[in-house]
């Protein structure tokens, strides 16, 4: 498990207002790996993922102090585009959204964004997203179609797809699979562990079995503090912390 780390966050505060919402973290996210969060509700951990690609910048009562390092350089910093950062990092909600057109338009938002016209281009750029999705073979042919018109966990891989097309390095999901039924679930989960070896995954769930399945490391939130962090089947089988333990056997959460 020696991948070099493709994330490092530093001491990382954030206050909504006067109340703090994040406390004085600090994890290294390896490249291709797989990193779950997890933790009871409102412990923190939406607030902390949307920290990785700038998500919180949208919102006028928060300050964040501290560091979020990608490939070594502090995506705070005054000179980051982020425009360009998230492009380099995909997000993936807990609610499919795709947007009100056709599923080929979805997926050739973000490069028409990017300034690719070249249909032929485009649509090379469609069929590999759709196919990394592990949706191109449901919804060949019929690209035309609404996406609105799919199945929720369908519109989930649409929305991967989608953010698969700009070539980001790493994908954030929030709790991606809470809004769709267990087989479009396990679809996804295999989805997520064929794309870690392209990409730098962090999946926030708030179901322990999925991040056992699926990640490589976990951390373990609460009340906006990482209370553990480490491999994934480490923190299972032989969590360090007491808090850690009860969440996983149940006691709470
Ligand atoms: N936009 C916001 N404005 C103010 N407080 C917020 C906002 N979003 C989240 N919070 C608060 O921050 C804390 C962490 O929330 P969140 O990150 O959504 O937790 P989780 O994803 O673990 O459920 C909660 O107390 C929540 O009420
Ligand atoms: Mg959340």
């Amino acid at each position: 498990m020696d991948n070099k780390n493709k994330i490092e966050i530093k001491n990382l505060n954030l206050w909504y207002g006067d109340k703090q919402a994040l406390i004085g973290n600090n994890i290294n996210i390896k490249e291709n790996k797989v990193t779950a969060l997890i933790g009871p509700s409102g412990c923190g951990k939406s607030t902390f993922i949307r920290c990785i690609n700038r998500m919180n910048d949208l919102i006028d009562s928060v300050r964040i102090t501290g560091s979020v390092l990608l490939d070594g350089k502090n995506i705070y910093d005054k000179d980051v585009d982020v425009v360009s950062l998230r492009k380099k990092i995909g997000m993936v909600f807990q609610r499919p959204n795709p947007f009100p057109m056709s599923i080929f338009d979805n997926v050739a938002y973000g490069p028409r964004i990017h300034g690719i016209k070249n249909k032929d281009a485009l649509k090379k750029i469609v069929r590999e997203s759709l196919v990394n999705a592990t949706l191109w073979d449901e919804v060949e042919g019929r690209l035309n179609m609404n996406a609105l018109d799919l199945s929720g966990g369908q519109q989930q891989r649409l929305c991967i797809a989608r953010s698969l097309a700009v070539k980001p390095e790493v994908m954030l999901f929030d709790e991606p699979c809470s809004a769709i039924d267990p087989i479009a679930t396990g679809r996804i989960e295999d989805l997520i562990h064929e794309l870690k070896k392209d990409y730098t995954i962090v999946i926030v769930t708030h179901n322990m079995q999925q991040a056992a399945r699926v990640s490589d490391f976990t951390g373990f939130f609460l009340l906006g503090k990482l209370i553990e962090f480490g491999e994934t089947k480490e923190i299972f089988e032989n969590p360090g912390e007491k808090a850690t333990e009860d969440y996983i056997t149940g006691r709470f959460g």
